[in-house]
């Protein structure tokens, strides 16, 4: 018997369980603590995504086979390591190799070091040598990025030195998410995308790429958010492209990590830009994107719960992709990402095919209600892009609540 479970509670761990649940493989699917969405799909366990005794315990009391984590809030904890002590199968990277995503000083450390194309930079942990460099480097804009988890807050691009000194102080002085150092950053141009790769030491398997659409308003405008909308087959990105992503950033990566004794295991996912100069790193996180997740994963033929298994056990996993073009756009509560109010009715007719993906919802006396910033994603798949943005926003339009907005430009970038 098969027991499988999911670790969070968003649209990526939605999208994750929906298509677990395809195999004919897995016999029970938990997830921890879940959502509404996730409910159709799983057994919801209330065990917090930082409870990390809560969910060994619960992985060994059910004899769970295999345990997949979504947040890097877990991850970073060392929940890989706390499984892997007890003997417990699990997909993610251990509390070492997460640092490409928690410490943008470490990740940009092995970038140089191993020749992997990224934007130039240094690493000041005093406010006066970063205030020294700031001023004889005169350029701007200029990219200020906090050396930890910072809950999305933590890249500033400052346009003047005024700016930067009010940054600095907040990450420097003030110690605005605590005390770490800042990495000072070239301010790159391009398009960027998302390449999200499972992989086991040396060994890479891509996924298609896709593109997040960050800021709240049309036309990327607007403050920065969680991703309002994501869509696959990206008009700008070639096959050359996509090759070079491969061999010359996922792979090298994967392979520098090794070669520091620091193993990565799980899902590597590059935070990409296409500029004049090539390709270049903006970041590397240690776990499936969110929105990209619910875009992805809806092309993936082939069964997922088999190839997490594989890749584990050193073997060529099986990976089908469906070509048609996907894409997805996010209801948020209207106010997001500043404040918002929450427990809004929501109205979801029966859709026959596309996909509604739950990110910040709750049930009440069998009735749905908004319970996060980003609410629901919705998702469907056209022969050609166009055909698929047609077919999400009639979804779109068709769910009725009070409180949701959501952008109208989803793949402006490719269509
Ligand atoms: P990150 O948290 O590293 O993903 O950064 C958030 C966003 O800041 C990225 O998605 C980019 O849009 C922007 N950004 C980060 N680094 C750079 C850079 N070196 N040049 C231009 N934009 C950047
Ligand atoms: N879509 C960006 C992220 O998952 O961090």
């Amino acid at each position: 018997m098969n027991k499988v479970l999911v670790i969070g509670s968003g649209g990526r761990c939605d999208a994750i369980c929906m298509k677990l649940k395809e195999s004919e493989k897995i016999d029970f699917l938990f997830a921890a603590p879940g959502n509404p969405g996730m409910a159709r799909y799983a057994i919801l366990v209330p065990i917090a995504v930082d409870d990390v005794d809560g969910l060994v315990n619960f992985a060994l009391k059910e004899k769970i086979d295999l345990t997949i984590v979504g947040p890097e809030a877990s991850l970073a904890l060392g929940i890989v390591d706390e499984f892997n002590k007890h003997g417990l199968k699990i997909f993610g990277p251990t509390k070492k190799a997460t640092m490409v995503e928690s410490s943008k000083a470490y990740a940009k450390d092995i970038m140089k070091k191993y020749n992997i194309p990224t934007a130039s930079y240094e690493v000041f942990s005093d406010y006066d040598s970063a205030i020294n460099y700031v001023k004889s480097n005169n350029t701007y804009p200029l990219v200020l990025k906090y050396d930890g988890l910072a809950l999305g807050k933590g890249v500033v691009i400052v346009n003047n030195f005024e700016e930067a000194k009010v940054t600095l102080n907040d990450m420097l002085v003030a110690h605005e998410f605590g005390k770490s150092s800042v990495v000072i950053e070239e301010y790159l141009v391009g398009k960027e995308f998302s390449f999200m790769c499972f992989v086991n030491k040396e060994n890479v398997y891509k996924m298609i790429p896709a593109q997040d659409h960050k800021r709240a308003f049309d036309n990327d405008l607007g403050p920065n958010t969680g991703g309002m909308g994501a869509y696959t087959r990206l008009k700008f990105l070639t096959n050359e492209d996509i090759n070079y992503s491969y061999e010359e950033i996922m792979v090298k990566m994967a392979k520098a990590l090794v070669k520091e004794n620091n193993p990565f295991t799980g899902i590597l996912y590059g935070g990409l830009m296409k500029t004049k100069d090539g390709i270049k790193v903006i970041e590397f996180n240690a776990r499936f994107g969110d929105p990209e997740t619910e875009v992805v994963l809806p092309c993936l033929k082939s069964d997922l719960y088999q190839a997490i298994i594989d890749i584990l056990n050193d073997k060529e996993p099986e990976l089908i992709w469906d070509n048609r073009p996907t894409l997805g756009v996010v209801l948020a509560s209207k106010g997001y990402p500043k404040t918002y109010q929450k427990n809004f009715e929501i109205f979801i007719p029966p859709f026959e095919n596309g996909y509604v993906f739950h990110m910040g919802t709750k049930i009440n006396d069998d009735k749905l209600y908004t319970n996060g910033g980003r609410v629901l994603m919705v998702v469907n798949q056209g022969y050609t892009l166009e055909e698929a943005k047609d077919l999400t926003y009639d979804m779109v339009d068709s769910i009725e609540c009070a409180n949701l907005f959501y952008r109208k430009d989803i793949g402006k970038d490719s269509l």
